[in-house]
């Protein structure tokens, strides 16, 4: 499980001390939202920010380029000290290239998805990426709320890492607090994003806490769910409500 507060919820005017209260936090990684004022409506900041908070910590920077141009950021982002960068796959054909980009510079690779895009649109990416993020706002803004219909993505993109035998993370961005945390981990997520709710805690080392204790009940819930879930192919349980013998003869 990983939890990565979003430094776009910090204190601007104290980025390096946000830096820091994250660092004791706990936390996995540090999650930081490049907006470039066209691919999203709000601009945030850039590689010279990165590159001052990079020798503050050692957390895992996961850099998320909401932008239109991410080629023009690559390499300026890894020199800064990202470790995984996320592109959006609502660039299309540059989404391929992108990814190798980004292998070439040797980090990781995280491919994001907007609500309103069709998971289908992932699939051949799959086999590629460290991380799909899934957004569960639409990007540009921090503290919105969690938009509910992108939860049967997380379940097809976990369906899709099974069936073939794939290790890629799947995060969570937007609207993340304690309950979308549980239903998101429910829903198979393992990787958390989370802003405002973590930042307007005043103790982060325990919000973050209280989100593992969230995720890991999303994650047993699941689990008996699962145990008690009707196997729909085996034999004897073409209908979950019907079991052994009259099942089968309804079905032949
Ligand atoms: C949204 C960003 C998110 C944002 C999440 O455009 O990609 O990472 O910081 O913030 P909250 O948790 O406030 O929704
Ligand atoms: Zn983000």
């Amino acid at each position: 499980m990983i939890i990565a507060p979003s430094l776009l919820a910090a204190d601007f005017g104290r980025l390096a001390k946000e830096t820091e209260r994250v660092d004791r936090s706990g936390a996995d990684w540090l999650h930081l939202d490049i907006m470039d004022g066209h691919f999203v409506p709000n601009i945030s900041f850039g590689p010279a920010v990165v590159r001052t908070l990079r020798p503050l910590t050692k957390l895992f920077f996961d850099v998320h380029l909401m932008c239109s141009k991410p080629e023009i950021l690559l390499e300026p982002f890894a020199k800064a000290g990202a470790a995984q960068m996320n592109i959006h796959v609502e660039l299309g054909e540059h989404v391929m290239p992108l990814i190798w980009r980004i292998k070439s510079l040797g980090k990781q690779v995280g491919l994001a998805i907007n609500p309103p895009t069709s998971i289908v649109m992932v699939q051949p990416f799959l086999a590629k990426i460290d991380s799909l993020l899934i957004m569960t706002v639409n990007p540009g803004f921090g503290g919105q709320s969690f938009i509910y219909e992108t939860l049967p993505k997380i379940q097809q993109a976990q369906a899709w890492r099974r069936e073939k035998n794939l290790r890629y993370h799947i995060g969570v961005d937007g609207g993340i607090d304690f309950k979308t945390a549980r239903e998101c981990a429910h829903s198979g997520a393992d990787s958390f994003i989370s802003g405002t709710t973590l930042f307007e805690q005043r103790n982060l080392g325990a919000a973050v806490r209280k989100m593992r204790k969230a995720v890991e009940s999303g994650q047993a819930d699941a689990l008996s769910s699962q145990a008690f879930e009707p196997k729909l192919n085996a034999p004897g349980r073409a209908d979950g409500a019907k079991a052994g013998k009259s099942a089968l003869h309804e079905a032949s």
